[in-house]
């Protein structure tokens, strides 16, 4: 039985600073998934902090809304079979030096913050995500 989903994706600054994102958007075709929206953004703190607000009591919170309205991202609607969890195998660990060879974070990331690549965590987080990028 297929399962069809859709997740979010977003190319961090980092990435789109060293220009990795046609890269990464053929290594995403390449694994099987269809970009189905895509936009080239440059977010202020204030919608990162609304983006990352799960996070919002973690010591890290402020460098990582800094961080993702520092510069230009790319955030993308990604289709597959199993989209969710297919995206963070693809992705890898969040920590580039944990993260398994031939992952994304393992290729392109420098550091846990510049980790070059997020990736929606549940299907509900996918919902959710999708529509603050893509239906605002
Ligand atoms: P991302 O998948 O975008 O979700 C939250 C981000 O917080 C994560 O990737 C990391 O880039 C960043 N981050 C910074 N420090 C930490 C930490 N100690 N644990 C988890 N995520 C962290």
């Amino acid at each position: 039985m297929s399962n069809i989903e859709q997740t979010l994706s977003i190319i961090k600054p980092d990435a789109v600073e060293r220009n990795l994102q046609n890269q990464i958007k053929q290594d995403f075709i390449n694994n099987g998934f269809e970009i189905i929206k895509e936009k080239k953004i440059h977010i202020s703190k204030e919608e990162a902090e609304k983006f990352y607000k799960v996070h919002e009591s973690k010591p890290f919170y402020n460098d990582l809304c800094n961080y993702l309205s520092s510069g230009p991202i790319v955030v993308m609607t990604l289709q597959r079979e199993n989209a969710v969890m297919e995206n963070r195998k693809l992705m890898g660990a969040t920590n580039p030096v944990d993260a398994d060879e031939g992952t994304l974070r393992k290729k392109y990331g420098i550091s846990i913050d510049k980790n070059s690549v997020h990736g929606s965590d549940s299907l509900e987080n996918a919902k959710i995500e999708i529509d603050f990028f893509f239906n605002h």
